[in-house]
């Protein structure tokens, strides 16, 4: 049976390498508003690659990976590479929280054993608690327009860098005064919301300067054989053929500019960014592969044109019902009950979004927030490829339309009544008034769960995935059926 499973990913890893072998750099970013199953992809492709570089995002990612010895890994700081035992690189645009990268560091040693390959920039904006203080606020004052961002500090530590108040990493291995100096910048600026904060008792005391620079400096230690120029290193190891794998954190829809401002996270989370993240030129990177999940998910807030149901209902429906997610028979009974209503076409929106969701599992490997629905949606896919460039997509998680007769595809938007231009978008304060305009298409009764061929997938799937290509205009190149490693088809 083991001997099987490695044939079975042997053929993956070669079919893959095939086609990387011609791309000795790599962007893999994500196409909707995040969790699109980037890690399963990028542990897949990693195997052509040496090293492996974030280049945005910090500890609000959330990448899982299961290893061929069966062990999930989940990531947030640290590029998933990590499962594949290569170089993982954390470039200057990744937000960089030094609790939480030992911490996870700690963890994946225990799963992986030795954990030391990791490279850390000392441009990375580093987190204080004062990043956490100042998020907390400032969803406090949205009232009911709160963004609900992961809680990790990601905004205020884009925006208080680019105010030049905030230490990077490197401030921890300069002069302890330099580190205090900027620290006690930073809480000048921030002392009248601190103030506000105290007075209403959101706070009960706050940290100063020297405590927090203790802190911080107690974890340099521990940190300071990471640290390395990860630009120049980088591009050393190009100019040596070394090959790379930029490793793209949350997506298109949370990009800070090309996503639905201001539900957005802060970095520049779309395939451009792995420039500007890690410091080599835009002649550097020599593909890009944009990671779709067929069913698009997001948590949080913010427009989502193709959502099946309410977010905040779809929310708290998996805490609520949590029983459907964990229990296994209870899950079974659950499943068949709703598949059988969505067939019958008697199925609510509510009931095909909380389908989906308990088949899926659909809760945030981060904050464990449930995850709302969408139907598939050519024309955000279609935005999301003009903006990216990909030479391919991935679709991940084909294997969710098994057993349904047919299902509902957005296949355009239109706004004011008029349909939309494939890869047009509207500004994000309208994309609320976009009306998706859908298409029934056909699906399939046979299981694909874990196929790892395309020539095994029924007719209707073969044919659904050559229109959706068809219908993006972007070859699409892999296909998830599956969380194993080898549940992935290479169409070639
Ligand atoms: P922040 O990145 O914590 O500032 O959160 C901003 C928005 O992006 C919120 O709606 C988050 O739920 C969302 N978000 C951030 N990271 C991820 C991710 O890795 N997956 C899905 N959503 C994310």
């Amino acid at each position: 049976m083991a001997i099987m499973q490695n044939e079975k990913l042997d053929t993956l890893y070669r079919a893959l390498q095939s086609v990387f072998v011609h791309h000795p750099t790599l962007v893999v970013a994500g196409a909707s508003f995040g969790d699109e199953g980037k890690g399963k992809v990028i542990d897949a492709v990693m195997r052509s690659y040496d090293i492996v570089a974030r280049y945005s995002g910090g500890a609000n990612a959330g990448h899982t990976v299961k290893t061929d010895e069966g062990v999930t890994v989940v990531s947030h700081l640290i590029p998933c590479g990590l499962a594949q035992r290569k170089t993982c690189v954390m470039g200057p645009g990744e937000f960089f929280d030094a609790r939480l990268f030992l911490k996870e560091k700690q963890e994946a040693a225990h799963l992986l054993g030795d954990v030391s390959d990791i490279l850390v920039d000392p441009m990375c904006a580093l987190w204080t608690p004062y990043h956490g203080l100042l998020e907390s606020y400032i969803e406090s004052l949205r009232g009911k327009d709160i963004i609900g961002t992961t809680g990790k500090g990601i905004a205020p530590l884009e925006a208080l860098f680019k105010l030049r108040v905030s230490p990077v990493v490197g401030h921890l291995f300069a002069n302890r005064d330099e580190l205090v100096k900027i620290l006690g910048l930073l809480h000048c600026v921030l002392q009248p919301l601190f103030n506000e904060m105290l007075a209403q008792q959101l706070v009960k005391e706050m940290p100063n300067p020297s405590q927090v620079a203790e802190e911080l400096l107690g974890l340099a230690a521990d940190i300071k054989p990471h640290i390395k120029d990860t630009s120049f290193w980088l591009s050393q190891g190009l100019a040596e053929g070394k090959r790379v794998l930029f490793e793209g954190a949350q997506a298109t829809g949370l990009d800070a500019r090309f996503g639905t401002y201001p539900y957005v996270s802060a970095g520049q989370s779309i395939a451009a960014g792995a420039s500007v993240g890690t410091g080599l030129p835009m002649q550097a990177f020599s593909a890009t592969l944009l990671v779709a999940k067929i069913l698009p998910t997001r948590v949080g807030a913010g427009p989502f044109p193709s959502e099946m149901w309410e977010r905040d209902a779809a929310e708290s429906y998996a805490k609520e019902h949590s029983a459907y997610f964990t229990d296994k028979s209870k899950k079974q009974v659950f499943l068949a009950e709703a598949l059988g209503k969505i067939n019958a076409g008697t199925a609510s929106r509510p009931e095909w979004s909380q389908y989906f969701q308990v088949l899926g599992d659909e809760r945030g490997a981060t904050t464990g927030r449930g995850r709302s629905v969408g139907f598939p949606d050519i024309p955000w896919l279609q935005y999301a490829c003009r903006i990216n460039g990909p030479q391919w997509l991935a679709i991940t998680r084909f294997d969710m339309l098994s057993g349904l007769r047919s299902i509902p595809v957005v296949v355009g938007y239109k706004l004011d009544g008029t349909l939309l231009r494939p890869g047009e978008m509207p500004p994000p304060w309208r994309l609320a008034d976009v009306e998706a305009v859908f298409e029934q298409w056909e699906c399939w009764s046979e299981n694909i769960y874990g196929t790892g061929r395309e020539a095994d997938l029924p007719q209707a799937a073969k044919v659904f995935l050559q229109r959706l290509e068809e219908r993006i205009g972007t070859k699409i190149l892999l296909v998830g059926t599956g969380p194993e490693r080898d549940a992935l088809i290479v169409r070639t």
